[in-house]
């Protein structure tokens, strides 16, 4: 959550209170000693409609509804109570708005104001609290809603069940899009219907959330999505560990949301006196479709839910694919030079480099060993990062924090550290021998913090940090935590993760540091705080790419989406695919290169060159800019297309790719979306490998006509015969005129 100081306060118990953002709005009816009722969710509204909104809705909807009374449906809350009692019923004791200021270390908007809403419920028999909380800025369509449940009855009770929030939704022809995947296939689009019965989108991962299903949903109020027009409720859930989100249709005119924290296996005993803090459901609307809901997300996201989402990203080299296991000096300052002769600006120092007792040679053993291996690297990781300086880049170096392996001498002298049932043998993952470190035990979180600490005591001028996380949660349980809080075990991991993050981050705010989990096991607004990027996918390959980044740019920003120029064949899927194709979709996320680069020819070389100057011309729109996904890739319609315009709308970069593979297919003209109809552009195409520029080259059009009309855009590239393939792509930069 993001951490706060209080600066005004006001408390009042109001009848029908607002939560509003710029364009969104939502109403609730508190009236003490009622129930706390939800009466409207969408588009702002006037303060007379506030007023009067209650009587349009005929149904009930509590907001935070419990089990106990009228359990027909769905409860957020489940509670079974001191005297064993499994009945709740919550009340409206209070409601009080604050203003206070963001002073997370690490966001863009530290220091701005967000206004919270805090409406206290008590139960009616119990002493027993729920305070659902709202938070909202004035520059982001996203409304922030969790929950605070207290206990201050005789003894501990237990938490069955504990939702962030729950929203109702009226029906009529709601679509849900989600994502789903695995590793190296993240983040694929679904649109359903929703139909009677019960959706539940879930993780039990105990570390990696979102390689399978994601915590984001749209929902689409009028039928299948567009992408840029119709009416859009997103939901993001903002938490590292287990979730779980159903959508009840129930037999009444809604659909029911509800978002938090996976409850399986994981009842909460919650001591007397203590408070529960339910992680934060991110929530917004919009009537410009998925895009535009995924403009909101990317707005609040990079002001207020990601490190340095104000701050350009380097371009960078990352050693996995270039060299896997076999790092070595000489190696590590070639890939630098190669990097920084093409305009890069960091090199990142992948798995590898580390391990004294035993080698890191391959995926088996050494983690929790966070000594240099002087065997490969003899002069430390010092003379890299001068070596970085001599070439005019930065340095990075990868980390696996909350791991080990059998084999390492950190499990030798302390296998007490790792996650498993007490009684029973840990089931290795990754390299039949890695284990994980358990994060709820604050000796484990002290380890853990050291190791950045270390590296960052010893070379201070490192200034990036990939943090990955190879392993599920194969065995549950927990050797710290005692025999009655073993059900506590994944969400007291999850707690001690943050801890440990907000600590590094206290001591060092400006340190870049990647979030990467087997590339995107970890694609989270609950994570994001602390990191200033994710790494999308392990796959490369251009071609699924294109899907896996359409799917992830639903809820998460390209400044903040590692997309890096692989291999051909690529590692993943062995495809090959032309160097101007997987540079083109690379350069619609934060840029990089996963390859080692002595492999280039020369002219492979000028081209990447090219690309990198090409690349931080529009770096800003890209990054800062405003997303609008023209043609997705799963219409299968041959073409995919999307572009970024920058907030003033003076620039656009526009990406244009051919996905299929077929002889005199017809492929859709694709209009453009998002320009000032009255502003005229120039096109420039960047990446440029045809030997005639295209026939619109350097021309001006009007927003108007290319939002209406488009650019025919040539089905093949005009080169040399010999450089013929099936592959085409654009890019297309827009210049105000
Ligand atoms: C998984 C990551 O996603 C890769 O990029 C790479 O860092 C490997 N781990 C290293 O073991």
């Amino acid at each position: 959550m993001v951490a706060m100081t209080i600066m005004a306060t006001g408390a009042a118990t109001a009848d029908n209170i607002s939560i509003a953002t710029p364009n969104t709005q939502m109403v609730l009816s508190a009236n003490q000693g009622e129930d706390l009722r939800y009466l409207y969710y969408g588009a702002r509204v006037t303060d007379q409609d506030v007023e009067t909104i209650g009587s349009v809705e005929s149904a009930y909807y509590s907001v935070y509804p419990a089990y106990g009374l009228y359990c027909q449906s769905e409860p957020a809350i489940a509670v079974t109570h001191a005297d064993g009692s499994l009945a709740t019923q919550l009340a409206v004791e209070n409601v009080e708005t604050t203003s206070e200021t963001v002073s997370q270390p690490c966001v863009a908007g530290k220091g701005k104001t967000a206004t919270v809403t805090r409406i206290k419920l008590k139960d009616t028999v119990y002493d027993f609290y729920v305070t659902v909380c709202y938070r909202t800025y004035a520059d982001a369509d996203v409304i922030e809603t969790w929950t605070e449940i207290t206990n201050n009855e005789k003894k501990a009770v237990k938490l069955r069940r504990f939702d962030s929030g729950f929203l109702p939704v009226r029906k009529g022809n709601v679509w849900v899009s989600h994502l789903s995947g695995s590793w190296s296939n993240e983040a694929n689009v679904t649109e359903e219907p929703l139909t009677p019965g019960i959706m539940v989108i879930e993780n039990k991962d105990g570390i990696r959330n979102a390689h399978t299903s994601h915590a984001e949903i749209m929902l689409s109020l009028d039928g299948k999505a567009r992408e840029n027009s119709g009416d859009i409720i997103g939901a993001a859930l903002c938490y590292t560990g287990n979730y779980k989100i159903r959508i009840k249709t129930h037999d009444d005119e809604s659909h029911q949301l509800f978002a938090g924290i996976n409850e399986e296996n994981s009842e909460y005993i919650l001591a007397k006196g203590e408070t529960f803090e339910t992680p934060i459901l991110a929530i917004t609307y919009s009537r410009e479709g998925l895009s535009g809901a995924s403009r909101n997300f990317h707005k609040w996201g990079r002001n207020y839910q990601l490190a340095h989402g104000d701050q350009e990203r380097r371009i960078l080299l990352n050693s996995w694919e270039g060299i896997y296991f076999g790092i070595n000096e000489d190696a590590m300052d070639q890939m630098m030079e190669d990097i920084a002769s093409m305009g890069g600006e960091l090199f990142v120092m992948d798995d590898g480099w580390f391990g004294t007792k035993y080698q890191r040679n391959s995926d088996n053993a050494a983690l929790g060993d966070w000594d240099v291996d002087e065997r490969k690297l003899p002069n430390g990781i010092g003379i890299l990062v001068d070596d970085a300086k001599k070439h005019g880049i930065d340095f990075g170096i990868w980390i696996e924090p909350e791991m080990t392996n059998t084999t390492s001498a950190l499990y030798e002298e302390h296998p007490d550290w790792i996650i498993k049932s007490p009684l029973r043998e840990a089931i290795p993952g990754r390299g039949g021998t890695q284990l994980i470190l358990d994060m709820a035990n604050p000796e484990v979180q002290d380890f853990a913090f050291s190791i950045v600490d270390n590296l960052m005591q010893a070379d201070p001028e490192i200034s990036y940090i990939k943090w990955d996380a190879n392993m599920s949660v194969n065995n549950h349980g927990s050797q710290y935590l005692t025999a009655d809080k073993q059900s506590h075990a994944t969400i007291e991991y999850h707690r001690g993760l943050v801890n440990l993050c907000k600590r590094i981050r206290e001591k060092y705010p400006d340190l870049t540091i990647q979030d990467c989990a087997s590339g995107g096991g970890r694609v989270n607004w609950g994570f994001l705080p602390y990191f200033d990027e994710f790494w999308t996918s392990d796959n490369n390959d251009a071609l699924q790419r294109i899907y896996m980044q359409w799917g992830t740019s639903y809820f998460f920003p390209a400044i903040a989406m590692g997309a890096h120029i692989g291999a051909s064949p690529g590692h993943q899927t062995f495809r090959l695919i032309p160097l101007k194709f997987r540079i083109d979709v690379a350069m619609s996320g934060r840029l990089g290169m996963e390859i080692q680069p002595k492999t280039l020819s020369e002219e492979e070389r000028e081209l990447c060159r090219n690309t990198i100057a090409d690349y931080k011309k529009i770096r800003p729109v890209v990054q800062f800019g405003d997303i609008y996904r023209l043609v997705s890739p799963f219409d299968n319609l041959g073409v995919a297309s999307l572009m970024y315009v920058s907030e003033d709308k003076s620039q656009a970069a526009f990406y244009w790719y051919k996905i299929g593979h077929f002889m005199n297919e017809h492929l859709p003209r694709v209009r453009m979306a998002g320009l000032d109809p009255d502003k005229n552009y120039k096109i420039t195409e960047l990446n440029r490998i045809d030997n005639e520029p295209l026939a619109f080259e350097g021309k001006t059009f009007s927003g108007a006509f290319l939002m209406a009309n488009g650019l025919e855009i040539p089905y093949n590239h005009n080169v040399d015969y010999h450089k013929n393939t099936s592959w085409a792509s654009r890019i297309l930069y827009l210049c105000e005129e």
